[in-house]
């Protein structure tokens, strides 16, 4: 077995002070009063052994990285006709793009985008009877963490400047593809990116990504084989936006950012692995926490490649 504190406390201390060329995201106002100094990492082994280094313990604003927990409970409550309304294709777009859906005709090209994220939500609203609550109460179960908490604070700041959001929703909606009332469905979206975690269960949230005997404390499996398989997929094509490629490239591992400075990745059959640095390169990837991951994976030799 890898000796995975040694390793991650190494890779820590080269980066803890190099020169970091990213930005903290301001256009969630909310979001820019984060330290930029904040860097943590927590792995998770299959076996549940937990490794951490630095502000592993802090929660912080998970952003984008909720859209792989909206999209279990989609797939889990909709099954294959999940894929009739959004697309797998990577969209080679930043994550906020309205171009391609005017040619795709409202259909977005993949769940990790915003357009895509926003179908999704959608999509939970016609299923469940209390979104916000069965959504958290979801998250609380997989994880067997009643503290998870979504903060109503990031969630307001968002809806206060969330422009781009609002019509990429009313445009997808003109062409049919989203089904209840846009206010509803975007104040889903902003709540499930205001969800909070730290890198520690951010590592654990995800196991069910990684090890088909994963069961929650209750003795149930969150997806089918097959489906952990395509959730694995998205991420690995999708999950980085316009520099999945890159994420492969550099990391090889399937994983998904937020514009909080999350990022998680997965090994299936090893462990997940969460890291938190808030300034962002500019595609909107955590600078440090991809220098960090590929660091990881050179040195454990545990990429899926
Ligand atoms: O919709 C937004 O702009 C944010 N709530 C989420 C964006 C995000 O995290 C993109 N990921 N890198």
């Amino acid at each position: 077995m890898e000796n995975y504190q040694r390793i991650i406390e190494e890779i820590y201390s080269d980066l803890k002070s190099i020169e970091d060329t990213g930005k903290v995201a301001n256009y969630i106002p909310e979001l820019g009063s984060i330290s930029a100094d904040n860097f943590g990492i927590n792995i998770t082994t299959i076996d549940t052994k937990s490794f951490g280094i630095g502000n592993y313990k802090d929660k912080f604003s998970i952003q984008s990285i909720s859209k792989i927990l909206c999209l279990t409970l989609a797939y889990k409550l909709e099954g294959e006709k999940l894929w009739e309304r959004i697309d797998v294709e990577p969209s080679g777009n930043p994550f906020n793009s309205l171009l391609q859906l005017e040619s795709d005709c409202g259909k977005p090209r993949n769940p990790f985008i915003n357009a895509g994220a926003i179908v999704v939500c959608d999509i939970l609203i016609s299923h469940l009877k209390s979104p916000k609550e069965n959504f958290l109460s979801f998250c609380r179960d997989i994880s067997n963490n009643t503290t998870l908490h979504y903060s109503e604070k990031v969630a307001k700041s968002e809806k206060k400047t969330g422009f781009r959001n609002v019509a990429l929703c009313n445009f997808i909606k003109s062409f049919d593809n989203i089904k209840n009332n846009v206010d509803e469905v975007l104040d889903f979206y902003f709540h499930i990116c205001s969800l909070e975690m730290s890198c520690k269960e951010l590592s654990q949230i995800f196991l069910f990504l990684t090890d088909d005997n994963f069961r929650n404390h209750k003795g149930d499996r969150i997806l089918t084989m097959a489906q952990a398989k395509r959730v694995n997929a998205i991420m690995l094509t999708c999950g980085f936006y316009d520099e999945s490629g890159e994420f492969a490239f550099r990391v090889g591992l399937p994983g998904k950012s937020g514009v909080g400075g999350g990022i998680v990745a997965i090994h299936p059959d090893k462990y997940c692995i969460a890291v938190w640095s808030p300034k962002l390169n500019k595609k909107g990837n955590s600078y440090k926490g991809m220098l960090f991951l590929e660091k990881f994976t050179t040195k454990t030799a545990s990429s899926i490649f």
